[in-house]
């Protein structure tokens, strides 16, 4: 058995392992550090570098630092965003699109696929008392890790979008005896956001969570 092996590797292994000839190889094999290589340069020896101390994230993905399962976190967090109008009519878009089927667009617990009978957990009712004055960060785990029977929306909502939903729910709430709404963004950046968009972002970049608000 041996001897049969190695004579099918004889046979057909010169061919295949033959190269051939390499044009440009100082293209082909790059003189950079690939990003897992050992580094001599760097006392840890690590080719793949951590952002200089400091670095503000750009972009949509941007980390909340939220960890599953730390409620005392979830209590205590919150976000220093503030939406204008047309970003509080996305939230309600968003709202509808993702939560209403469930929590219904009346915000009652009654959504469609509840009130067909065919799912069997009861969504919470944003009107009712338990949740009316529930804590935004709870809301915003609730969306990012899911709550018992109702799954994690982290993937379909970016950070920002969790927000303007969130606050879309809260508008309501406050208009149905919670707590009066913060969310909103002041008249100045209102104002701003019609004329130059970006200042307006740049002012909202403040977040406890970094987020930036680029224009898209
Ligand atoms: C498939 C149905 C379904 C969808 C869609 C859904 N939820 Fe829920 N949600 C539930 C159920 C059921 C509960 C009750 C969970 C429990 O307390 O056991 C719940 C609970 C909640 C709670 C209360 C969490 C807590 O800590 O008690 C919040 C806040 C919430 N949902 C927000 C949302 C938001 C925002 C969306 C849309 C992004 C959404 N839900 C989409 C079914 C759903």
């Amino acid at each position: 058995m041996i001897g049969f092996g190695m004579a099918a590797c004889i046979q057909n292994g010169d061919k295949h392992r033959d190269p051939g000839k390499t044009y440009a190889p100082d293209m082909v094999y790059s003189r950079a550090y690939d990003a897992y290589t050992h580094n001599p340069i760097f006392a840890d020896s690590q080719s793949s570098r951590l952002p200089v101390a400091g670095t503000v994230a750009r972009g949509r993905e941007l980390p909340d630092h939220l960890k599953e399962g730390d409620t005392t976190a979830y209590k205590a967090f919150t976000t220093t965003l503030r939406f204008t109008e047309q970003e509080m009519k996305e939230g309600k878009r968003l709202y509808d699109i993702y939560c209403g089927i469930c929590h219904g667009q009346k915000l009652d617990g009654q959504g469609p696929l509840y009130a067909s009978g065919k799912y069997a957990a009861m969504p919470a009712n944003f009107k009712d008392g338990k949740y009316l004055n529930m804590p935004e960060g709870v809301m915003y785990a609730a969306v990012k890790f899911g709550k018992n029977a109702m799954g994690a929306y982290a993937a379909q909502l970016d950070v920002k979008q969790r927000w303007q939903v969130i606050a879309y729910i809260k508008k309501v709430q406050s208009e149905n005896g919670g707590a009066p709404f913060k969310f909103a963004a002041s008249a100045d950046a209102n104002k701003t956001a019609e004329g130059d968009k970006a200042a307006t972002d740049s002012a909202k970049v403040q977040g406890k969570e970094q987020m930036s608000v680029a224009a898209h």
